[in-house]
């Protein structure tokens, strides 16, 4: 059984064995609470110029694994190459975030989007750095490679930017569903494409992030998250049955349980607000979860963060579990917590 010999902790619990010691890492680990990265997005520029840097990519991933050993290094790039290998243009307006153009706002504009050709070479620079991050990680470290989930994509695909509510999104999706599942469609096409030749580059698990999964009604979920999710595990699994796929629902609450049993993904990702207890009670037995320490409970530290990292552990006691923030870490987040975390984990783990 490869498991058994699985010398990687985090791919081994995503493979669903327990550890003794519940591996770590934390979404967005690669960023801008780091001096060291700062540092190096300073001299080379914008964001986006880090990402197809396929040598400053590579170090920028490994700059948390150098300072904290976490057990998994993810991907430094950005879900929203996706757009832009579809035919949008993107950029990040200073202080404010991404922008994405021309806005799709209704079926002609989708149409038109849908039957171009779009630029998939443009993600050719995040296989290189793939294949550089997979040749220079530790022998323990787990390398994860990721994409948006095609309902978070397509919320900025249509209204072009963030959006707080993804009103824009929603309201397509009521007035033209034709028109909205061609967008899907190809949405979920361009990400098979693009996590096959991640894992082809050498990842190892990839993970979905589903972060306005939390706005939608029962059956639009159904429709938008579960079932293009779905299609997406099939086909890699399809290709690739040995690399795990984590699915990221974020605010997907009490219907997390439908969502797992439906998209047979291999493991789940919980968002902060989700009850431990009620996960473990709630999700199919043996299920791997990932999560969910409050960002915020890093950044305030000290015995509060202690207690909040206890209780998560003792409720996924008796299940395979990754130790993760519900949500990213944030810029102002103090590097000694993350070090009196990363400590609390590796002493009180059971
Ligand atoms: O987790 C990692 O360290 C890997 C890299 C990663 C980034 N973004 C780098 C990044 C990952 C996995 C993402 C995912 C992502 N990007 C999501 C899903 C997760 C989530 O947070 O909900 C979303 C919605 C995006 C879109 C995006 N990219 C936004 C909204 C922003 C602006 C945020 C901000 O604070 O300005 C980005 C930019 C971005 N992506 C940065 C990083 C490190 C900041 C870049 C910088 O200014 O240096």
């Amino acid at each position: 059984m490869p498991e058994i010999s699985e010398p990687k902790a985090l791919l081994a619990t995503l493979k669903g064995v327990k550890q003794e010691k519940a591996p770590v890492w934390l979404m967005r680990q690669a960023g801008r609470y780091l001096p060291e990265y700062r540092a190096l997005r300073a001299k080379k520029g914008g964001f986006l110029d880090l990402v197809e840097d396929s040598d400053a990519a590579t170090e920028v991933t490994l700059q948390p694994i150098r300072r904290f050993g976490f057990d998994g290094a993810i991907l430094f790039s950005d879900i929203l190459v996706i757009p832009r290998a579809l035919g949008q243009d993107l950029w990040f307006e200073a202080g404010e975030g991404p922008r994405l153009a021309p806005v799709l706002e209704d079926r002609t504009a989708i149409d038109r989007l849908v039957s171009g050709r779009g630029d998939m070479a443009s993600l050719d620079p995040v296989y290189a750095t793939v294949t550089k991050v997979r040749a220079a990680l530790p022998p323990t470290v787990t390398f994860l490679g990721f994409a948006g989930s095609p309902w978070t994509i397509a919320t900025y695909m249509i209204a072009g930017r963030g959006s707080r509510e993804q009103a824009a999104a929603r309201r397509l999706a009521y007035a033209d569903p034709q028109a909205m599942q061609m967008l899907v469609d190809r949405i979920v096409e361009a990400t098979i494409s693009y996590l096959s030749k991640q894992i082809e580059a050498g990842v190892e698990a990839v993970q979905l992030f589903d972060s306005w999964a939390g706005s939608l009604a029962p059956a639009e979920f159904e429709r938008w998250v579960i079932a293009p999710t779905a299609r997406i595990v099939t086909a890699l699994r399809e290709r690739h049955p040995d690399t795990p796929v984590i699915g990221f629902p974020k605010g997907a609450g009490g219907k997390l349980a439908a969502y797992a049993r439906e998209t047979a993904v291999d493991a789940i990702g919980l968002d902060e607000t989700v009850d431990p207890v009620w996960a473990d009670r709630e999700l199919p037995p043996g299920l791997p979860v990932q999560g969910n320490c409050d960002p915020l409970a890093l950044i305030a530290g000290g015995a509060r963060l202690d207690g909040a990292v206890d209780a998560i552990l003792a409720a996924f006691a008796e299940r395979p579990h990754i130790f993760n923030l519900g949500h990213g870490i944030q810029q102002d987040t103090p590097i000694a917590h993350v070090e009196r975390l990363i400590a609390r984990l590796r002493e009180r783990n059971a």
